[in-house]
């Protein structure tokens, strides 16, 4: 991770001691570095800068308001998959028109709410939602523009949890039906049939399948034009991989090349729906080691956090380094599995991970960026973490509070009286 470093034994992120950080802030606590956002969306604009693409950060990745903002800064759009992440970019100060509406379920409530905000399209994944669209927009007396996600059935090669591309994933409209339902949308009256989309799978290290699920679009996009439909744009759904430890990600530039050569001359915009390779690796979480359990079998390095704040390794195995945030010269490292308090033995942040700690020592738990804070629960009713950006100034900034216990219980009624 860029920004990382440590000096004279300490961990320093974005030029601020973590050791600092967890005393202001306390722990568990999110840190994200803001150069590195912006490094991650520059690296994007600038590869593919010559085909000047619509970059929709998708927004399921980190939503925090202080990063929807910087990338809207930026410049960006953002990629959204319900009313709340609309909500959420709205008040972030996105402009709407760049705005693309992704997901299976859209309630009619979350069209009329993209809708009444004029998003750029929305992302359709099934006849029956263009058809509730259509109906929806019609009430409104608008047309709604249209992009269909198309399954291209081209295996991401990435965990089965992850990949959204195959047959049998719930995802986007197969293939060999796209043609007709294309056919369809475009005689709905109350639609604008303006793109065409695709998502195969995210962390993917090898830009081949993404490739291939691209000139499967344009084979079809031409076969549509043939038809007299003619499309607006292209979105090649989400970013590339990250490192997490030892993966090497595919080169950005190389990607953008073989993506603008097979644009070339085509009147069509580029949209992107990047998430994790924006942000991944620009946040850590920070924690404090509360006990050391040793035993026979095993040793445990037991966390203030958990699985509820961090879920990636519980539910996908997913490897996140953990590095202790001041380095002890003289005491022995042992090996240990790092854990939670939550009463779930697949709550572990990591297994069998060498570290020199003991108790009260902080530990960073590294690229945890994209999908930590955002898939955060309250199970075990354990309040949200704290969120701190550190600015491009080196000045750390609370972005999101820890949620109180009473925030916690406030939607909660008790039954004060039984019948
Ligand atoms: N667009 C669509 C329609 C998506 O479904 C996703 C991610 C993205 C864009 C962003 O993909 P990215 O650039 O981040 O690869 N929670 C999992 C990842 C789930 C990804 C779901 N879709 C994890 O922690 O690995």
């Amino acid at each position: 991770m860029s920004q990382l470093d440590y000096h004279n034994d300490t961990l320093t992120f974005g030029g601020q001691a973590l050791t600092a950080i967890a005393e202001r802030f306390g722990t568990p606590c999110y840190v994200y570095a803001e150069r590195v956002l912006t490094e991650a969306y520059t690296a994007y604009r600038d590869a593919f800068a010559s085909l000047d693409p619509l970059i929709c950060y998708a927004v399921k990745a980190n939503g925090n308001l202080s990063i929807l903002q910087h990338f809207a800064r930026l410049g960006a759009g953002f990629d959204i998959v319900s009313g709340g992440e609309l909500a959420r970019v709205l008040a972030a100060g996105a402009d709407a028109a760049k705005v693309v509406f992704s997901g299976v379920g859209k309630t009619a409530d979350e069209m009329r709410m993209g809708l009444e905000a004029g998003i750029h399209c929305f992302n359709v994944e099934s006849v029956n939602e263009l058809v509730r669209l259509n109906q929806v927009a019609g009430e409104m007396g608008r047309r709604a523009p249209v992009s269909l996600r198309v399954n291209p059935d081209v295996d991401a090669q990435t965990h089965p949890y992850i990949s959204t591309g195959l047959k049998d994933n719930k995802f986007g409209i197969a293939f060999d039906t796209a043609f007709d339902v294309y056919r369809e949308a475009a005689a709905l009256p109350h639609l604008d049939v303006v793109g065409i989309d695709c998502h195969i799978g995210s962390q993917l290290t090898d830009v081949t399948p993404l490739i291939d699920a691209l000139d499967r679009l344009l084979a079809l996009v031409d076969r549509l034009a043939e038809a007299g439909i003619v499309l607006r744009h292209l979105d090649i759904g989400g970013g590339v991989g990250i490192r997490y430890t030892d993966e090497t990600p595919p080169d950005l530039q190389g990607y953008a090349d073989a993506v603008a050569q097979r644009l070339a001359g085509r009147p069509l915009r580029l949209v992107m729906e990047p998430g994790r390779s924006l942000v991944g690796n620009a946040g850590v979480l920070l924690t404090r080691v509360e006990y050391l359990k040793l035993g026979e079998a095993k040793n445990f390095a037991i966390v203030d956090a958990a699985m509820n704040d961090l879920l990636r390794p519980s539910l996908y195995a997913a490897y996140h380094q953990i590095v202790p945030v001041v380095r002890h010269a003289h005491l022995p490292p042992m090996k240990v599995d790092v854990v939670g308090p939550v009463c779930e033995s697949s709550d572990f942040l990591g297994k069998d991970r060498t570290l020199a700690v003991k108790e009260g020592d902080l530990l960073a738990v590294l690229s945890a960026g994209a999908y930590g804070s955002t898939m955060a629960s309250n199970y075990n009713t354990r309040p949200r973490a704290a969120e701190v950006l550190i600015g491009i100034d080196g000045q750390p900034r609370l972005v999101r509070a820890r949620e109180t216990l009473e925030a916690l219980l406030a939607n909660e009624r008790a039954l004060l009286e039984t019948h």
